[in-house]
């Protein structure tokens, strides 16, 4: 993989020089340890970083390196210490946005963007005004679940993005901005400058909520995407079985290196509700949620059910629990607003 990465390195441009990073001088080596790591130097602010660290991300996975499978190492920065500990948390909050929640998964495909927009929508049919921001770079599935595939007629006034308005919520996901066959690579360069301004260049206006799906893992990009604002904090969602909780346990331990509180651990696909009897029945076995909310000091704030007609909502571009009439999604109303309240009383408590 060293010698691999050594080669895409060449192609990465400097978004400052447009030259290879290589010609820049910007590469310094590849450390090889449990997963190697990519030393570069810091010739520029974090945004800089991020959109470095994208491309090299983006090139790497199309070599079939997964963009978690190595890490990240900028010499000459700032040393960055905090009272509370080795790294530092960016203090700046979002104007008008009381209450910033990052959803996050330790793998792909356990529920995090139905998590994201079934949370917000019933957080704002709670009376809440609420944000929902899909920071899933690499898999960005928010639009698609709201209707709203490929690219999007943006409003920008007076510099700012207005978000997308959809069913009571005020919406940004980075497919917005790109057609949806445009391959992955394209969009490297983009990634770290797009995500910053979905935070701080955007019209959010005033939110109780802004709720950020993250991408799933535990790489550099999760961290440095949850870093780049003040959350309140985060939620995990996981699968109940143990393979999923070993991934999950990850996640959680990746915040508190950071020192980004665990707010709690949401349990999706807790039990499957057949659709012909109504009878609950545990296919991916039971009691892993709570299992991993008391190994890891947090919360169990809920247990979503499988439900078919939720899955089927979201592929028609509907939210499943926005004002749903659907008989058999009610258990999934139920977990939302039990999730909802849980979260909305533990912020309070902070
Ligand atoms: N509780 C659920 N009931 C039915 N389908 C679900 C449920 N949770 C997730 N799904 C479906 O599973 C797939 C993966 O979920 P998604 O939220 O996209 O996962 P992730 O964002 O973690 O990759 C989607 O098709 C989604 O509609
Ligand atoms: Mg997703």
């Amino acid at each position: 993989m060293k010698q691999q990465l050594e080669n895409l390195i060449s192609r990465v441009q400097n978004p400052l020089t447009h030259k290879s990073i290589t010609d820049d001088k910007l590469f310094i080596a590849i450390e090889e340890g449990e997963k190697p790591v990519v030393v570069l130097k810091a010739a520029g602010d974090k945004k800089w970083q991020l959109a470095i660290e994208a491309q090299v991300r983006t090139l790497a996975s199309k070599e079939g390196i997964a963009p978690d499978g190595f890490k990240f190492k900028w010499s000459d920065a700032k040393p960055e210490v905090t009272k509370q500990g080795p790294v530092a948390k960016p203090q700046r909050s979002i104007p008008g946005v009381k209450h910033v929640i990052a959803i996050a998964s330790g793998k792909g495909g356990v529920g995090k963007s139905t998590v994201s927009v079934n949370l917000a929508s019933t957080l704002q049919q709670m009376g809440k005004k609420v944000g929902l921001m899909d920071a899933d770079i690499y898999g960005p599935s928010v639009g698609k679940m709201l209707g709203l595939s490929g690219r999007q007629q943006i409003d920008v006034k007076n510099d700012r993005i207005t978000p997308v308005e959809k069913y009571g919520l005020k919406l940004m996901s980075f497919s917005f901005l790109v057609d949806d066959n445009q391959p992955i690579v394209w969009r490297g360069p983009m990634l770290g400058k797009a995500v910053e301004q979905f935070l701080y260049d955007m019209n959010w206006g005033e939110l109780d909520f802004l709720i950020i799906d993250l991408p799933p893992g535990t790489g550099d990009t999760q961290l440095s995407l949850a870093q780049l604002v003040q959350t309140d904090g985060a939620v995990i969602v996981t699968t109940p079985q143990s393979v999923a909780l070993l991934d999950a346990g990850r996640a959680v331990a990746m915040f508190e290196q950071v020192n980004i509180p665990i707010l709690g651990v949401v349990e999706n696909m807790s039990e499957f509700i057949c659709s012909h009897c109504g009878k609950p029945s545990h296919i991916f076995s039971k009691g892993g949620g709570s299992r991993l909310a008391a190994s890891t000091d947090s919360v169990l704030l809920g247990q979503v059910p499988l439900v078919e007609d939720c899955m089927a909502a979201a592929e028609k571009g509907e939210i499943p629990v926005y004002k749903n009439k659907n008989k058999n999604i009610k258990p999934v109303v139920d977990a939302f607003e039990h999730i909802a309240r849980n979260l909305v009383s533990k912020l309070e408590n902070v």
